[in-house]
């Protein structure tokens, strides 16, 4: 199954009581691994969980640090970017090069990134001095 379908399934079990807003991604590792995840909400709305830090805190704790490509789906027609919060966690784990393919509902409007595109002068490891 390819990245599309595999965020657009995983958007299918978005958890989004309280803005009835659903996402899926699909990540995959420079191994080739494939790591899905959809938002998971929270009545305690700061605990909620996007689609993303889901896919790539799973990825981690399955071993793999190093990542090809994301693919981000929602249900708005237009394609989302991923927001601060989870650019700052891909800015621990992603390279300047890894993509970023943002997808409109339909699946077939996209735009695509590299990481320093989205995310220039970040503050990272290297930063702690
Ligand atoms: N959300 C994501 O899962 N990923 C994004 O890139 C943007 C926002 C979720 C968080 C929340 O559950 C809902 O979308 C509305 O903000």
């Amino acid at each position: 199954m390819d990245l599309i379908k595999k965020a657009a399934e995983a958007m299918t079990k978005a958890y989004a009581p309280y803005s009835q807003f659903t996402v899926g991604c699909a990540l995959e590792s420079e191994s080739g691994e494939v790591f899905s995840a959809c938002n998971v909400e929270n009545a305690s709305y700061g605990a909620t969980l996007c689609a993303e830090r889901i896919a790539i805190s799973t990825a981690v704790s399955q071993g793999q640090k190093k990542f090809k490509k994301i693919v981000l789906i929602s249900q708005n027609p237009d394609p989302i970017t991923p927001c601060g919060l989870c650019r700052q966690v891909m800015s621990e784990f992603f390279s300047a090069q890894t993509e970023i393919v943002c997808l409109g509902a339909d699946g077939k409007t996209q735009k695509t990134f590299v990481f320093s595109e989205l995310m220039p002068h970040s503050f990272t490891k290297s930063d702690l001095k």
